[in-house]
């Protein structure tokens, strides 16, 4: 019920036009007689707006108010309505017969009524300050037929942000003295993206949120959830998600508006890279919920990995990703087959306060993660029997994502679910492959993620899908490494990036991982999408080719000194960063100093 008062000019913005995301169709009704305000008053260029069948009523008919049986079975919300001379219910037309003159149209739009449905309804007044105190006002109202849960919830719209510093692989393996071929191949690395000291996981979320709103043109005044999944510890109390808060109590240029917005829930979630795969969750579910108030989620998943000397080291990286999540959404959340696998190990953690660094052990870390999918995955798949009565296979995603630590691991990981159908002897596995990977069939526990040869066989027969299913998200992740929380998303981006022009109808099976443990494999239905939030347009945006192309490469020697400046600035106060900008684009926030009090001092480069 829309409660608010009509002079309230966020009674439009609030309560009606955002949730017009679950509209399905717009009637806008206006008096018989001139309004200096009506139709025209409303913003329809607005993006949720724009998109709907717009029907203009112009002839409300006066009749009583439609019964439940006549609407047939939907609710009509009886919305207070104010007339010309503000005197309730003397209006020459009311909510009700707009609304039965809505029903007509929305039956002849062959718009199905009968479940779950109501008429969502409301009314913007001028806002004209001068005009409301004389007691003038202009009034029209607006009709939207909501269905009763958003669909098709999911991600809308997704961007990237990584620091332009990188060292080539190549280059840190011969630095190393470890043997050629081992972060590459045996690694399966190109290069690993770093923040410098002017950069960190604060000011990589401010850059990718103002970027992701102002590119998709959303007032920060249409997001009521901020969600932040990050492991990256700048302070044991502040959310990352407060300081991001700056973006909206501010306009996205810095000027300060009349109505800022602190009205967003939402606080930081932790656990390793799985942080955020919990902050998209919790949005999912908040836009499903019933309080949900109709406006946008927005996930952000920021990380810088490091790794103390040694042979992790290579597997670092970083990058910052925000998604915005709704209804309608071009990749729409399967909600019913979610597999989920949690546990308590000690694979990869970090007790050490001082540090920046994990301790990691990290052949334990390999087993846990193939583990925790197989677990995933047998999960995933018995929700999919039980919802569509088959067998699910690999044949029944077109892509498969998976959080991505670095390459060689996914290359096991898509041959590990290929190994699992053959387990369940599922049709997708060729007669030739069944054969090769009997001999391995006996194999219980820890023997099956032990042995080379299963490794190299599932490899091996599972390749020529792997180019298929898997190879397309594997740019972003070679290219930067290791984004920990932003690792998977960075994947999905680069099916986005490579595939967007085929992707309508198909499915993306998702694998999230975070050490110590926690994991879950989930999925995507994939849809056209409607602008800004069509595929080619996310894609467009996205820029990848572009934001790879820009990117600085450092000498390895570079990146060991920056480490080791990092490593002396970790927890440290009171001192001023170099304000070097000159790698960064513009619009890009960085740090400046760290004062006496601990307190972080961000700036923006000119935009
Ligand atoms: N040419 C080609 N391949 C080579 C070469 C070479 N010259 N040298 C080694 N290799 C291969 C190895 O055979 C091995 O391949 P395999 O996995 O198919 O057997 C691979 O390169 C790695 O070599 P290892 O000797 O096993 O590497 P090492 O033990 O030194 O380190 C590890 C690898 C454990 C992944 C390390 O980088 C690490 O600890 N990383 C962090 C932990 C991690 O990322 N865990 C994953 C999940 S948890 C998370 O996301 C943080």
């Amino acid at each position: 019920m829309n409660t608010c008062q009509p002079w309230d000019p966020q009674c439009y913005d609030r309560k009606l036009a955002l949730r017009l995301e679950s509209v399905r169709a717009l009637f806008i009704l206006h008096p018989p007689y001139p309004d200096p305000y009506a139709p025209s008053d409303f913003d329809l260029t607005d993006n949720s707006i724009a998109r709907l069948p717009i029907v203009p009523v112009l002839d409300p008919v006066r009749t009583a108010r439609p019964s439940p049986s006549a609407t047939g079975g939907t609710t009509v919300i009886n919305a207070k309505f104010y007339g010309r001379n503000d005197r309730l219910g003397a209006a020459p037309w009311s909510t009700n017969f707009a609304a039965a003159s809505s029903l007509r149209h929305i039956r002849q739009l062959g718009i199905d009524v009968s479940s779950g449905s109501r008429i969502a309804s409301g009314r913007r007044t001028s806002i004209d300050r001068k005009k409301q105190r004389s007691g003038e006002r202009g009034v029209c109202a607006l009709f939207g037929m909501e269905s009763g849960r958003p669909k098709d919830v999911g991600i809308l719209a997704i961007d990237i942000y990584f620091p332009p510093s990188c060292v080539q692989q190549e280059a840190l393996e011969a630095h190393d003295g470890a043997s050629k071929g081992k972060y590459t191949i045996g690694l399966g690395q190109d290069c690993m993206a770093f923040c410098t000291e002017v950069e960190d996981v604060i000011s990589m979320s401010l850059t990718v949120v103002t970027s992701l709103l102002k590119k998709y043109q959303i007032d920060p005044k249409q997001i009521g959830r901020l969600e932040v999944g990050s492991e990256t510890v700048i302070d044991k109390s502040k959310s990352i998600k407060t300081w991001i808060m700056q973006i909206f109590e501010v306009h996205l240029f810095g000027k300060l508006v009349e109505y800022g917005n602190t009205d967003v829930e939402g606080v930081d979630s932790t656990n390793a890279c799985y942080g955020g795969t919990a902050a998209l969750f919790n949005c999912v579910n908040w836009v499903e919920s019933s309080s949900w108030d109709g406006r946008y989620g927005l996930v952000v998943c920021t990380d810088s990995a490091v790794y103390a000397e040694g042979p992790a080291r290579p597997t670092g990286g970083a990058a910052a990703i925000a998604m915005l999540i709704g209804p309608n959404a071009p990749f729409a959340f399967e909600s019913k087959y979610r597999g989920t696998h949690m546990s308590h190990v000690y694979d990869f953690y970090k007790p050490n306060l001082a540090s920046e660094y994990p301790v990691v052990d990290g052949k334990l870390s390999q087993t846990c993660y193939l583990m925790a999918l197989d677990a995933c995955y047998n999960l995933y798949c018995s929700k999919f029997e039980k919802f569509e009565g088959k067998q699910f296979s690999i044949s029944d995603s077109d892509y498969f994502v998976f959080h991505s630590p670095y390459n060689k691991l996914v290359q096991k990981s898509f041959a590990r679910l290929y190994f699992n159908d053959f387990l369940r002897n599922t049709s997708a596995v060729e007669k030739d492959a069944k054969e090769k990977l009997e001999p391995f069939s006996n194999l219980i526990g820890d023997e099956s993620y032990q042995s080379r040869d299963l490794e190299k066989v599932s490899q091996q027969v599972a390749k020529t899908l792997y180019d298929a299913k898997v190879q397309p998200s594997t740019l972003l992740p070679k290219q930067l490494g290791n984004m920990y929380t932003a690792s998977l998303y960075a994947a999905f981006a680069s099916v986005i990036h490579n595939k967007h022009k085929t992707l309508v109808g198909q499915r993306i099976v998702m694998f999230s991982y975070g050490s110590g443990l926690t994991s879950t494999m989930f999925s995507f239905k994939l849809q056209e999408g409607q602008h800004p939030f069509s595929l080619p347009n996310i894609a467009s945006i996205l820029n990848v080719s572009e934001k790879l192309e820009r990117r600085h490469v450092v000498p390895p020697e570079k990146f060991v000194e920056t480490l080791k400046l990092m490593e002396h600035r970790y927890g440290a106060k009171d001192f001023e960063t170099s304000r070097d900008t000159s790698l960064l684009t513009p619009g890009t926030f960085y740090l400046m100093k760290v004062d006496s009090m601990y307190r972080r001092h961000y700036a923006r480069k000119d935009a």
